[in-house]
């Protein structure tokens, strides 16, 4: 925290030494070496100088540190999918915190993106090696489609991911559904991926980044096939404890699959350390606590925790209407009347969102505090998402129930409380809805980090509305002006929304600018660079481990090159 704001008190001094630095003709061509006199006259390391996080700052990374290196990035969702819709092909961009960070982070490396292609117009619009550019207006980088049949669909995505990893890793007391058949399935799909990487990489070196819970066993695959890869997983969801852990019949395969990493990565120290428990649990390996690494099979994996962010900038922000002009915008849209004070959510409709919940606490607040009947309304996007599933209708049957409920009881004439939107919205919608809002509830049941926390903070340039945050989120490690809530207390969340409500402005501008702050200086950049400047580290060990005639990544190669003390300090 006290780098974060050492960091903008240097931002500031940058910005008042801008010119000179101009001058110097460093700031464009070299982003971080610019910031280093600041740095080194305020005493503090070089290292800290990496503050001013940008694409800039990435490509400076990859060219300087990781020359020649080919970025590919693999996850089941795509970041574009080509739709048809009559003659039309329609172009979506999937609700998913995974791809609005992924997105910037692939176009400033100009690398090449591998995904399953879900679209019905996917294949139409790829060349003969499946791969198209993107995005469509500025393509900047490649994305490389892999087709998936319904079967490993079921099996892979919508069984083992979905009914299987999904619940195990989030306490959100959905029980998790293991087939052997779906296994079977998802290892087999994890090896079409490991063909896909190895078909892509251009040599024996590329930089791989792994992402989530579909690809437990594919950082092995990739290390069998390209030993000298540098190996990135990044989880995007919760780590469950090893007991939680235990209950899956394919706990120990999951395990060495991750630990061909070179970097297994996180949103938080929590789970880092429950992954470190399970994999002490149930694999012999030698752990060092102190630099957080695993040793299996003769290699280590670092385990490090990465908090995910996004753009700052926001590109979007430049194109969005006013935020006056937005309250009205989406109260006429909704059908809401202008003196009424909006609470919003937005989300994939899923049981881990806390929905239910949040409905919970309005009835709350309308049963306690009468006088907000007529003045306040929720409005609610969750766009619909694993819809075949049962646990995801039995959610949205509950949501319009309850929804019908609250309205039943509390509407009248010209207000209606609860208005439940189940359909996708596009990034723009969404952030007008942002900025429409007086309250924005993210009351995960458990969540890695979520990003509608952070979107939303972004979004708020006026400095104004209040963000209600689940202490199960990740983001409540970092944004700590929000309001704290437990989900699953529904006189709290009743009682925070009251106290979101009445907040003054000054009190409102105080914690905004407080979050802004930090969501502009952890932005997604500096995840990613984070990982790559990681990366580059264990490229130099293990050119040392060559020059020393031993295997690369071998754990009887004491010295590490990681300073962890600066890593934990970025
Ligand atoms: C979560 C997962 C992502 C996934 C996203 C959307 O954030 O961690 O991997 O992309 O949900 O889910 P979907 O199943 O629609 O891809």
């Amino acid at each position: 925290m006290l780098l974060a704001t050492r960091a903008s008190q240097i931002r500031r001094a940058k910005g008042a030494n801008a010119a000179k630095v101009e001058k110097a003709g460093e700031a464009k061509s070299n982003p971080v070496r610019a910031l280093l006199p600041e740095f080194e006259k305020n005493g503090q390391s070089a290292a800290a100088a990496l503050v001013e996080w940008s694409p800039d700052t990435l490509r400076h990374i990859l060219a300087r540190e990781l020359p020649d290196a080919q970025v590919i990035v693999v996850s089941n969702r795509e970041p574009y999918i080509h739709n048809r819709k009559g003659e039309e092909i329609e172009l979506v961009v999937p609700a998913s915190g995974l791809v609005s960070a992924l997105e910037p982070i692939t176009r400033a490396c100009a690398g090449t993106w591998i995904a399953h292609g879900g679209g019905s117009a996917d294949a139409s619009v790829v060349d003969a090696n499946d791969r198209v550019e993107v995005p469509p207006e500025n393509p900047s980088y490649t994305l490389r489609r892999v087709w998936l049949s319904e079967e490993e669909q079921r099996g892979y995505y919508l069984g083992f991911a979905n009914e299987g990893l999904w619940p195990l890793c989030h306490i959100a007391f959905t029980r998790p559904v293991f087939r052997a058949s779906d296994w079977e399935t998802y290892e087999a799909v994890n090896r079409k991926f490991a063909d896909t990487v190895v078909a892509e990489a251009r040599n024996e070196r590329p930089i791989v980044l792994v992402q989530d819970y579909h690809f437990a066993l594919l950082p092995r695959m990739i290390r069998e096939r390209l030993p000298e890869a540098i190996v990135i997983t990044f989880w995007h969801i919760p780590w469950p404890n090893s007991e939680v852990f235990s209950i899956c019949p394919w706990r120990e395969k999951i395990l060495e699959g991750l630990l061909g990493s070179s970097i297994v990565g996180f949103h938080t120290q929590f789970h880092c350390n429950n992954f470190i428990e399970s994999v002490d649990r149930f694999l012999e390996s030698r752990i060092e606590r102190e630099e957080s690494s695993i040793s299996y099979g003769g290699r280590i994996s670092l385990v490090h925790a990465y908090p995910i962010s996004i753009e700052w900038d926001p590109p979007l922000l430049d194109r969005l209407p006013a935020v006056a002009e937005c309250r009205q915008l989406i109260r006429r849209k909704f059908g809401l009347s202008d003196d009424v004070r909006l609470c919003v959510g937005v989300e994939r409709l899923d049981y881990t969102k806390g929905i239910l919940d949040r409905l919970i606490a309005l009835d709350e607040l309308l049963k306690l505090h009468p006088e907000w009947i007529g003045k306040v309304a929720f409005l609610q996007i969750a766009a619909p998402s694993r819809g075949t599933l049962p646990a995801y209708q039995q959610l949205y049957e509950e949501c319009l129930s309850h929804a019908g409920e609250l309205n039943q009881r509390y509407g009248r004439d010209g207000y209606t409380p609860v208005v439940l939107i189940t359909e996708h919205h596009s990034q723009a919608q969404v952030y007008e809805i942002y900025r429409a809002a007086d309250v924005c509830m993210v009351t995960s049941l458990h969540d890695g980090m979520n990003l509608v926390a952070k979107e939303f903070v972004a979004a708020r340039e006026d400095e104004q509305g209040v963000l209600l945050l689940s202490m199960f989120a990740g983001a409540s490690k970092e944004l700590l002006e929000a309001l704290i809530v437990n989900p699953y207390d529904a006189a709290m969340m009743g009682e925070a929304l009251l106290q979101g409500l009445t907040m003054s402005p000054e009190e409102q501008r105080q914690r905004m600018r407080r979050m802004r702050e930090i969501v502009r200086d952890n932005n997604v950049y500096r995840w990613a660079g984070s990982m790559l400047l990681d990366a580059s580290r264990l490229r130099k060990r293990d050119a040392v481990d060559r020059a020393v005639g031993s295997a690369p990544g071998s754990p009887d190669n004491v010295i590490s090159l990681l300073d962890r003390k600066r890593v934990a300090s970025l």
